[in-house]
């Protein structure tokens, strides 16, 4: 069977602190305006002193009509800049990528939306750049309102909406608007259980009808239940390709070996970006000791320490655990803690600890991320 998809020696190079406006496409400039804001969390690229570094290497794949595709990594790996270039919304700066199929796809919040017009504008609007006709998109319209539950506002201007009722809408039309390659980017992230339930089920029906889905997501569990194959992204390249719960497994144990702590003495190499980053972080027993060994029964802590460069931003922070079937067991964010949450931080070392206490988890090997 001829492949879908097929990428061949993709590349891409970003130089950093310029951004390309003139190469753009349709779609990157009716977008532009709503992801600039979010530029600037950006983290610098590494290496490089030349002021460029490779976001993506040497990437090659095929992928068959009616296959689901989960692509996993770590932040910074390259996932999103994968999806951008088959979504054509950038061009590879080397390798070749060839596409036998209309795409929707559904990248950072707001891409493919004008933020001036209506919900109802804008899913004609994305529907004529699927190159469908108006009466096609016309009847599929109340099933995508429905879906996306924002029947009271589809008559107000999209930069009205709140994140939520924005992703939903953005998820419905790029779900229902009959691609032939669906391409989703994190969105399970956002929104309610009840939302990510049913974005996952019309995926996953988008597939059933063997139409081709690729989605990047860190819900290993997802992943696992919806996707046929999966693809592992480690600074910029392909490390691993097979069945979902051999590359989700290497993924999630990958280099840890039971490991306690983790340090980064060298910060320019720290997970982070320009406004902070990650100093180590360490699980300590109820005495006190940075141990990987706890029983059910004993409380830990988690400590994450981290660098602020930034003497305006508030920050927060964020511990997930996994259990070893790659099912998140909980979250902690530090938005309860009373000293420091939404208040401006000053430059310098923070630490947030979370603690779990004793008979909280059954027993079990658990990763942590944030
Ligand atoms: N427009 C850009 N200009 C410069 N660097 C970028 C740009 N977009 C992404 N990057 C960098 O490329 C790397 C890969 O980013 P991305 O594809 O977003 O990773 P992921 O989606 O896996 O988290 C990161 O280091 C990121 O900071
Ligand atoms: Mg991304």
């Amino acid at each position: 069977m001829r492949p879908i998809i097929k990428a061949s020696a993709i590349g891409k190079e970003y130089r950093i602190g310029v951004r390309s406006t003139s190469q753009g496409s349709l779609r990157e400039a009716l977008a532009g305006a709503v992801r600039a804001p979010l530029r600037w969390a950006r983290r610098r690229g590494e290496g490089d002193s030349a002021g460029a570094f490779w976001a993506l290497k040497d990437v090659g794949f095929e992928i068959q009509p009616g296959e689901a595709i989960g692509i996993i990594g770590r932040n910074g790996a390259g996932k999103s800049t994968l999806l951008k270039i088959l979504s054509r919304i950038t061009e590879p700066t080397e390798g070749r990528i060839e596409l036998y199929g209309r795409i929707a796809s559904l990248l950072e919040v707001g891409t493919g939306f004008h933020p001036e017009l209506t919900g109802r504008e804008n899913i004609f609007l994305n529907g004529a750049i699927l190159g469908m006709k108006r009466a096609e998109i016309a009847r599929k319209f109340d099933e995508i309102v429905a879906f996306a539950e924002i029947e009271k506002f589809i008559d107000t201007p999209v930069k009205r909406y709140s994140s939520g009722m924005y992703v939903r809408l953005a998820f419905a039309v790029a779900a229902h608007l009959e691609p032939e390659i669906l391409i989703v980017d994190e969105v399970l992230a956002v929104g309610d259980v009840a939302f990510q339930k049913k974005c996952l089920g019309q995926m996953s029906s988008v597939a059933q009808q063997g139409r081709t889905v690729l989605l990047v997501s860190h819900n290993m569990a997802a992943i696992k239940w919806m996707c046929s194959r999966a693809l592992l992204l480690h600074q910029g390249r392909l490390v691993e390709e097979g069945s979902p719960a051999q590359v989700v497994n290497s993924y999630l144990w990958a280099g840890r070996n039971n490991r306690a702590e983790a340090s980064w003495d060298d910060l320019s190499d720290a997970p982070g970006n320009e406004v902070f980053r990650l100093r180590g972080v360490r699980v300590r027993n109820a005495a006190g000791d940075v141990t990987s060994e706890l029983t059910a029964q004993e409380s830990f802590s988690i400590e994450v320490d981290y660098q602020n460069f930034s003497p305006v931003v508030s920050l927060g922070a964020t511990v997930v655990l996994y259990n070893e079937e790659g099912v998140c067991v909980f979250s902690s964010l530090s938005n309860r803690e009373t000293q420091w949450h939404g208040r401006v931080f000053p430059a310098g070392v923070f630490r947030s600890t979370c603690r779990v206490p004793g008979h909280l988890l059954p027993e079990g090997r658990f990763s942590v991320t944030g």
